[in-house]
Protein backbone atom coordinates (compact mmCIF):
# COMPACT_ATOMS: atom_id res chain seq x y z
CA UNK A 1 0.00 0.00 0.00
CA UNK A 2 3.14 2.29 0.45
CA UNK A 3 3.21 5.67 1.92
CA UNK A 4 0.82 6.16 4.77
CA UNK A 5 1.10 9.74 6.12
CA UNK A 6 -0.01 9.46 10.14
CA UNK A 7 1.33 11.72 12.72
CA UNK A 8 4.15 10.76 14.28
CA UNK A 9 7.66 11.07 13.19
CA UNK A 10 9.84 13.03 10.60
CA UNK A 11 8.42 14.15 7.24
CA UNK A 12 5.77 16.89 7.03
CA UNK A 13 2.35 16.42 4.69
CA UNK A 14 -0.18 18.46 4.92
CA UNK A 15 0.94 20.36 8.00
CA UNK A 16 0.88 16.70 9.47
CA UNK A 17 4.02 14.64 10.54
CA UNK A 18 4.17 11.39 8.31
CA UNK A 19 4.82 8.08 9.54
CA UNK A 20 6.46 5.12 8.34
CA UNK A 21 4.32 2.52 7.67
CA UNK A 22 6.24 0.15 9.39
CA UNK A 23 5.23 1.95 12.96
CA UNK A 24 1.27 2.46 11.93
CA UNK A 25 -1.19 0.37 13.94
CA UNK A 26 -4.49 -0.38 13.17
CA UNK A 27 -5.90 2.20 15.45
CA UNK A 28 -4.19 4.87 13.57
CA UNK A 29 -6.92 4.33 10.92
CA UNK A 30 -9.91 4.13 13.42
CA UNK A 31 -12.46 6.72 15.18
CA UNK A 32 -14.87 5.49 17.06
CA UNK A 33 -18.00 6.78 19.38
CA UNK A 34 -19.97 8.43 16.26
CA UNK A 35 -22.87 6.15 17.13
CA UNK A 36 -22.99 8.98 20.37
CA UNK A 37 -25.46 12.26 19.56
CA UNK A 38 -23.89 15.41 20.02
CA UNK A 39 -25.47 18.02 22.44
CA UNK A 40 -27.79 19.80 20.53
CA UNK A 41 -28.95 22.38 23.45
CA UNK A 42 -27.53 25.44 21.79
CA UNK A 43 -28.92 28.51 20.06
CA UNK A 44 -28.65 26.90 16.61
CA UNK A 45 -30.57 22.94 17.87
CA UNK A 46 -27.52 21.32 16.04
CA UNK A 47 -24.53 20.01 16.83
CA UNK A 48 -21.46 18.71 14.13
CA UNK A 49 -19.24 15.99 15.44
CA UNK A 50 -16.19 16.31 12.37
CA UNK A 51 -14.24 13.23 11.98
CA UNK A 52 -11.24 15.32 10.32
CA UNK A 53 -7.61 14.22 10.07
CA UNK A 54 -7.54 15.72 13.79
CA UNK A 55 -9.50 13.19 14.95
CA UNK A 56 -8.07 10.28 13.16
CA UNK A 57 -4.66 10.61 11.62
CA UNK A 58 -5.10 8.00 8.90
CA UNK A 59 -6.69 10.02 6.69
CA UNK A 60 -3.64 12.14 6.13
CA UNK A 61 -3.17 12.93 2.74
CA UNK A 62 -6.68 11.24 2.01
CA UNK A 63 -9.23 13.54 0.80
CA UNK A 64 -11.89 12.68 2.82
CA UNK A 65 -13.77 13.22 6.21
CA UNK A 66 -16.87 12.17 7.88
CA UNK A 67 -19.13 13.97 10.15
CA UNK A 68 -22.69 13.27 11.69
CA UNK A 69 -25.09 16.53 12.24
CA UNK A 70 -27.58 16.22 14.86
CA UNK A 71 -30.27 18.49 14.66
CA UNK A 72 -33.51 19.32 17.70
CA UNK A 73 -36.85 19.87 16.32
CA UNK A 74 -36.35 22.88 14.62
CA UNK A 75 -32.83 23.27 14.93
CA UNK A 76 -30.61 24.48 12.23
CA UNK A 77 -27.21 23.93 11.06
CA UNK A 78 -26.60 27.87 10.56
CA UNK A 79 -25.67 28.87 6.37
CA UNK A 80 -21.87 28.21 6.50
CA UNK A 81 -19.24 27.17 3.26
CA UNK A 82 -15.90 24.61 2.92
CA UNK A 83 -13.12 26.30 1.98
CA UNK A 84 -11.70 22.79 0.66
CA UNK A 85 -14.52 20.50 0.28
CA UNK A 86 -17.60 19.27 -1.04
CA UNK A 87 -19.97 17.35 1.36
CA UNK A 88 -22.83 14.38 0.40
CA UNK A 89 -25.66 14.31 2.96
CA UNK A 90 -27.43 11.55 3.78
CA UNK A 91 -30.44 11.54 5.63
CA UNK A 92 -30.99 9.41 8.74
CA UNK A 93 -34.02 10.83 10.39
CA UNK A 94 -36.33 13.34 10.31
CA UNK A 95 -36.67 15.71 7.45
CA UNK A 96 -34.59 18.45 6.68
CA UNK A 97 -34.61 21.69 4.38
CA UNK A 98 -31.39 22.18 2.55
CA UNK A 99 -29.95 24.38 0.01
CA UNK A 100 -27.05 26.12 -1.31
CA UNK A 101 -26.14 29.48 -3.26
CA UNK A 102 -24.11 29.70 -6.46
CA UNK A 103 -21.52 31.89 -6.45
CA UNK A 104 -21.76 35.69 -8.51
CA UNK A 105 -23.29 37.37 -10.06
CA UNK A 106 -25.81 34.69 -10.80
CA UNK A 107 -26.42 34.07 -6.35
CA UNK A 108 -29.24 31.25 -7.24
CA UNK A 109 -30.41 29.26 -4.48
CA UNK A 110 -31.02 25.02 -4.97
CA UNK A 111 -33.42 24.25 -2.01
CA UNK A 112 -34.48 20.59 -1.49
CA UNK A 113 -36.90 19.20 1.52
CA UNK A 114 -35.33 15.68 2.40
CA UNK A 115 -36.48 12.72 3.86
CA UNK A 116 -35.00 9.65 5.77
CA UNK A 117 -32.86 8.49 2.63
CA UNK A 118 -32.63 11.41 0.63
CA UNK A 119 -28.87 12.12 -0.39
CA UNK A 120 -27.80 15.80 -1.43
CA UNK A 121 -24.45 17.79 -2.49
CA UNK A 122 -23.11 20.58 -1.48
CA UNK A 123 -20.82 21.76 -4.41
CA UNK A 124 -17.21 22.84 -2.77
CA UNK A 125 -16.39 26.17 -1.01
CA UNK A 126 -20.70 27.20 -1.86
CA UNK A 127 -22.70 28.51 1.05
CA UNK A 128 -25.38 25.42 2.01
CA UNK A 129 -27.82 25.29 5.42
CA UNK A 130 -29.66 22.39 6.64
CA UNK A 131 -32.63 23.06 8.97
CA UNK A 132 -34.79 20.51 10.57
CA UNK A 133 -38.58 20.98 9.91
CA UNK A 134 -40.22 18.41 11.60
CA UNK A 135 -41.31 17.96 15.71
CA UNK A 136 -38.66 15.50 16.08
CA UNK A 137 -35.26 15.37 16.36
CA UNK A 138 -33.09 14.51 13.01
CA UNK A 139 -29.75 13.09 11.85
CA UNK A 140 -27.60 13.33 8.75
CA UNK A 141 -24.04 11.90 7.93
CA UNK A 142 -22.38 13.61 5.53
CA UNK A 143 -18.98 12.86 3.80
CA UNK A 144 -16.51 15.86 3.15
CA UNK A 145 -14.10 15.77 0.22
CA UNK A 146 -11.06 16.89 2.11
CA UNK A 147 -9.49 15.27 5.46
CA UNK A 148 -9.40 18.83 6.74
CA UNK A 149 -12.86 20.21 5.31
CA UNK A 150 -12.60 23.97 7.38
CA UNK A 151 -15.63 25.29 7.85
CA UNK A 152 -16.89 29.53 7.94
CA UNK A 153 -20.18 30.47 9.38
CA UNK A 154 -21.28 33.38 7.87
CA UNK A 155 -23.02 35.02 10.53
CA UNK A 156 -19.94 34.50 12.99
CA UNK A 157 -17.18 35.27 10.74
CA UNK A 158 -18.92 38.58 9.13
CA UNK A 159 -20.67 39.64 12.68
CA UNK A 160 -18.32 37.91 15.30
CA UNK A 161 -14.80 38.32 13.65
CA UNK A 162 -11.80 38.81 16.28
CA UNK A 163 -11.50 41.75 16.28
CA UNK A 164 -15.03 43.14 15.02
CA UNK A 165 -15.35 44.29 11.45
CA UNK A 166 -15.88 48.29 11.75
CA UNK A 167 -19.02 49.06 12.03
CA UNK A 168 -19.34 51.30 8.80
CA UNK A 169 -17.80 48.28 6.69
CA UNK A 170 -20.81 46.23 7.60
CA UNK A 171 -23.08 48.84 7.47
CA UNK A 172 -22.52 49.43 3.89
CA UNK A 173 -21.86 45.77 2.73
CA UNK A 174 -25.28 44.97 4.26
CA UNK A 175 -27.26 48.05 4.03
CA UNK A 176 -28.38 48.53 7.86
CA UNK A 177 -28.76 50.62 10.28
CA UNK A 178 -25.37 51.16 12.43
CA UNK A 179 -27.57 49.90 16.18
CA UNK A 180 -28.68 46.92 13.54
CA UNK A 181 -25.01 46.02 12.93
CA UNK A 182 -23.92 46.67 16.92
CA UNK A 183 -26.50 44.28 17.91
CA UNK A 184 -25.59 41.31 15.65
CA UNK A 185 -21.97 42.26 17.11
CA UNK A 186 -23.68 41.71 20.51
CA UNK A 187 -24.91 38.52 19.71
CA UNK A 188 -21.91 36.99 17.67
CA UNK A 189 -18.92 39.27 19.04
CA UNK A 190 -17.45 37.49 22.20
CA UNK A 191 -17.16 39.70 25.26
CA UNK A 192 -14.06 41.11 24.95
CA UNK A 193 -14.78 42.32 21.99
CA UNK A 194 -16.29 45.62 23.70
C1 LIG B 1 -21.77 19.15 20.68
O1 LIG B 1 -21.90 17.98 21.42
C2 LIG B 1 -20.74 17.65 22.18
C3 LIG B 1 -20.99 16.30 22.81
O2 LIG B 1 -22.17 16.30 23.56
C4 LIG B 1 -20.48 18.75 23.19
O3 LIG B 1 -19.31 18.47 23.91
C5 LIG B 1 -20.34 20.07 22.47
O4 LIG B 1 -20.19 21.12 23.39
C6 LIG B 1 -21.54 20.34 21.59
N1 LIG B 1 -21.31 21.53 20.80
C7 LIG B 1 -22.17 22.55 20.76
C8 LIG B 1 -21.79 23.68 19.87
O5 LIG B 1 -23.22 22.56 21.39
C1 LIG C 1 -23.94 27.75 15.37
O1 LIG C 1 -23.13 26.74 14.79
C2 LIG C 1 -21.96 27.22 14.20
C3 LIG C 1 -21.29 26.08 13.48
O2 LIG C 1 -21.10 24.99 14.33
C4 LIG C 1 -21.09 27.85 15.25
O3 LIG C 1 -19.90 28.35 14.67
C5 LIG C 1 -21.86 28.98 15.89
O4 LIG C 1 -21.10 29.51 16.94
C6 LIG C 1 -23.19 28.54 16.40
N1 LIG C 1 -23.96 29.71 16.72
C7 LIG C 1 -24.51 29.87 17.90
C8 LIG C 1 -25.30 31.14 18.08
O5 LIG C 1 -24.40 29.05 18.80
Amino acid sequence: MGFFCLFIFVVFVNGKLCKDPKYAVANDFLFQGLNIPGNTENPNGSNVTLVNVDKLPGLNTLGISLARIDYAPYGLNPPHTHPRATEILVVMEGTLLVGFVTSNPDNKLFSKLLYKGDVFVFPVGLIHFQFNVGRAPALAFAGLGSQNPGAITIANAVFGSKPLIPVDVLQKAFQLDADVVAYLQRRFGEPSNY
